[in-house]
């Protein structure tokens, strides 16, 4: 397994949509693999191939305290959502910002699972929020989009520091 690097905003590349998967190879399992060992060291509850430079549609997140419910969204669909919820929002591509987003309350997701097995989940609460924040990322979209112009351009101008900063 590997440790990948994570995408941080304003990079480009987080804009990018993912193509859909279609092989269930070794080199996908390996991908799934390293996107875990990514997101549990960060340490973070999801995370969208997006964000580590790899623009097809997995996801991966696992909300239990034990870290022990790895969760597998490939391809995933939003067929349903309803209701809407605010809560407080983080990003492995946004490291140190919060932010109460706007979103719905309930999804009906439709994905494959590591096998290509595909599976239907009713969601609610934090789950329902991480699944929508996920499926952004592949679209291209990240939670400061749903904040003003003035709000966003102090958070990228913050990264922009933080990265600089990490560099020197
Ligand atoms: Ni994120």
């Amino acid at each position: 397994m590997a440790l990948l690097d994570i995408l941080i905003f304003p990079d480009k590349r987080l804009r990018t949509v993912a193509a859909p998967v279609e092989q269930f190879d070794d080199g996908l399992q390996q991908l799934i693999d390293d996107m875990f060992e990514t997101m549990y060291d960060a340490p973070g509850i999801g995370l969208a191939a997006t964000q580590i430079n790899v623009h097809q549609q997995v996801v991966v997140m696992d909300l239990s305290e034990a870290k022990n419910e790895p969760q597998v969204f490939i391809n995933p669909k939003i067929l349903q959502e309803a209701g809407e919820e605010e809560m407080q929002e983080g990003c492995l591509s946004i490291p140190t910002v919060y932010e109460t987003i706007k979103r719905s309350e309930t999804v009906t997701v439709e994905a494959l699972d590591r096998n290509g097995k595909k599976y239907r989940l009713d969601a609610d609460g934090l789950l329902a929020v991480c699944i929508q924040h996920e499926v952004d990322h592949l679209l291209g979209k990240m939670f400061v989009d749903y904040l003003s112009p003035l709000k966003r351009d102090r958070i990228r101008k913050k990264m922009t520091k933080l990265i600089r900063d990490q560099e020197s």
